[in-house]
C-alpha cells in the first residue's frame, strides 16, 4: 500500500483478476500501481501510472525501469502517447532496442569491451559487434528494480533502486543505484540518477525513450530539432570515438538553429547516432535540445547536468516490431535524446571522466519538459 497522505483506494479489477492500488489526493493527483506480469525469474512486475494536475500521464514499470507510455497534450489539448513501446510485459522480455529503458552501468559503447583502471585490465560482456553497449548482455534495462512510489507538493513519482554486484557484466565494484522518476505539474518528466560504489568503476547512466511527438501518426523526419552544441564526438564505423571533437560548423550535424531532422539526414552515413558536446551555460542544468512537431504543436525541451546528449534517429528500426496501438516501428519512427557522458570515456583520457570512486556519489539530472506552440 502506498503510505502517503491522501485517500487510498483499492480496486479489484474483476476482468483481469488483478489487484490495483490507487492513490488519490484531494486535487486528483494520482499514482496507480498494478501488476504488469511475471519476470523470467518469477518476480512479480508492477506498472505505475502517474497523472499530473493537467492530466498528463507517465507509465513506468520496475522491469528495466522502462517508461512504457507518456501521454502529452497537443495544441488542442488531446492527450496522446509520445513514446514508443509495448502495452504488455512480454515484448519487453524479448529482444527490443532499449525502448524506454533505464540504461547502465554504461550507456553507449566501450571499445572492444575493455578498459584499464589502476593498472588492472577489465573485460566486459561484448554485445554490439566487438564492442560493449548499454551495460552488456543483462544491462539495467533487464534488471527488476525495487520500486517505491512517492508524492510531493507539485510532483509524484517512483524511486527505483538496485545493487549491481561486483563483476556483473565484468564491471568492478558493488554499485548501489537510485533513480527517481517524477512527473511534475509543470508538465516535466524528470529523472535523477544517483550511484555509489565500493570499488573504482566507470558509470554512465541514461534513459532511452524513443520519442515521436506525432504520437505514431508518421515518422520523426519532420520534427524540428535544435541541439545546443557547437561540437560532436566523431566516431568510426563501429560508432567508437576517434577522440576528435569536431565543430558542427554549418554541416548536416549542425542543429544550433532548428532544422527538420530529415532535411539533411541523407548526408549522415546511417543517420544520426552521435553524441553532441553540449555548450555550457551559467546554470548547472543546460538546455540540451528543443524539438517541435509542427502538426500537433507539441514541443519537448531537454535539460541536463550531463556534458553530452546522444541524438539517435531510430536508424536500426526496420518494421519488425509492432508496438502500442498497432503502430509498426519502421526506420526513423522515433528519436532518442540520451543525456550522458561521451562514449568510450574509460579509454579516452581527454574526455570528461566517468570514473566513480568509493566515497563519491554519481549524480545526473535530466528534465524532459513538454509544452505546445499555441
Ligand atoms: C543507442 C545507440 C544506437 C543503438 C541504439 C539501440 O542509441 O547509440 O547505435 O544501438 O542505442 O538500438
Amino acid at each position: 500500500m502506498i503510505l502517503i497522505a491522501g485517500l487510498v483506494i483499492f480496486v479489484a479489477c474483476k476482468n483481469r483478476g488483478l489487484k490495483k492500488e490507487t492513490e488519490k489526493t484531494e486535487d486528483k493527483m494520482e499514482i496507480v500501481k498494478e501488476p504488469f506480469g511475471i519476470a523470467p525469474d518469477g518476480q512479480e512486475i508492477d506498472l505505475f501510472t502517474l497523472t499530473n494536475s493537467n492530466g498528463m500521464v507517465a507509465k513506468i514499470t520496475n522491469f528495466g525501469g522502462i517508461v512504457t507510455s507518456l501521454l502529452v497534450p497537443d495544441k488542442d489539448g488531446n492527450m496522446e502517447d509520445v513514446v514508443l513501446g509495448f502495452d504488455s510485459l512480454q515484448p519487453y522480455l524479448e529482444e527490443h532496442p532499449y525502448f524506454g529503458a533505464l540504461v547502465g552501468r554504461y550507456g553507449n559503447r566501450i571499445a572492444k569491451g575493455k578498459f584499464t583502471l589502476n593498472g588492472i585490465e577489465y573485460t566486459l560482456a561484448v554485445n554490439n559487434g566487438e564492442n560493449h553497449l548499454h551495460g552488456g548482455l543483462v544491462g539495467f534495462d533487464k534488471v527488476v528494480w525495487s520500486a517505491e512510489p512517492f508524492q510531493g507538493d507539485d510532483r509524484r513519482g517512483v524511486i527505483l533502486t538496485c545493487v549491481s554486484q561486483d563483476m556483473e557484466e565484468g564491471y568492478p565494484g558493488n554499485l548501489t543505484v537510485k533513480v527517481t522518476y517524477s512527473l511534475t505539474d509543470q508538465d516535466e518528466f524528470t529523472i535523477v540518477y544517483e550511484a555509489v560504489t565500493d570499488k573504482v568503476c566507470p558509470v554512465n547512466l541514461t534513459h532511452h525513450s524513443y520519442f515521436n511527438l506525432t504520437a505514431g501518426k508518421s515518422d520523426i523526419l519532420d520534427h524540428e530539432m535544435m541541439i545546443n552544441a557547437d561540437r560532436f564526438v566523431v566516431v568510426d564505423e563501429g560508432l567508437i570515438p576517434t577522440g576528435e571533437l569536431r565543430g558542427v560548423d554549418g554541416s548536416a550535424m549542425d542543429f544550433l538553429s532548428p532544422h527538420s531532422i530529415g532535411s539533411r539526414i541523407d548526408q549522415v552515413s546511417g543517420g544520426y547516432d552521435h553524441t553532441y558536446v553540449l555548450n555550457e551555460g551559467d546554470d548547472e542544468m543546460v538546455l540540451a535540445a528543443r524539438v517541435i512537431e509542427p502538426v500537433s504543436g507539441r514541443i519537448m525541451e531537454v535539460y541536463t547536468t550531463e556534458p553530452g546528449v546522444q541524438f539517435y534517429t531510430g536508424n536500426f528500426l526496420d518494421g519488425s516490431l509492432t508496438g502500442k496501438n498497432s503502430v509498426v516501428y519502421s526506420k526513423h519512427y522515433g528519436f532518442c535524446l540520451e543525456t550522458q557522458h561521451f562514449p568510450d570515456s574509460p579509454n579516452q583520457p581527454e574526455f570528461p571522466t566517468t570514473i566513480l570512486s568509493p566515497g563519491e556519489t554519481y549524480t545526473h539530472s535530466t528534465i524532459y519538459r513538454f509544452s505546445t506552440n499555441q
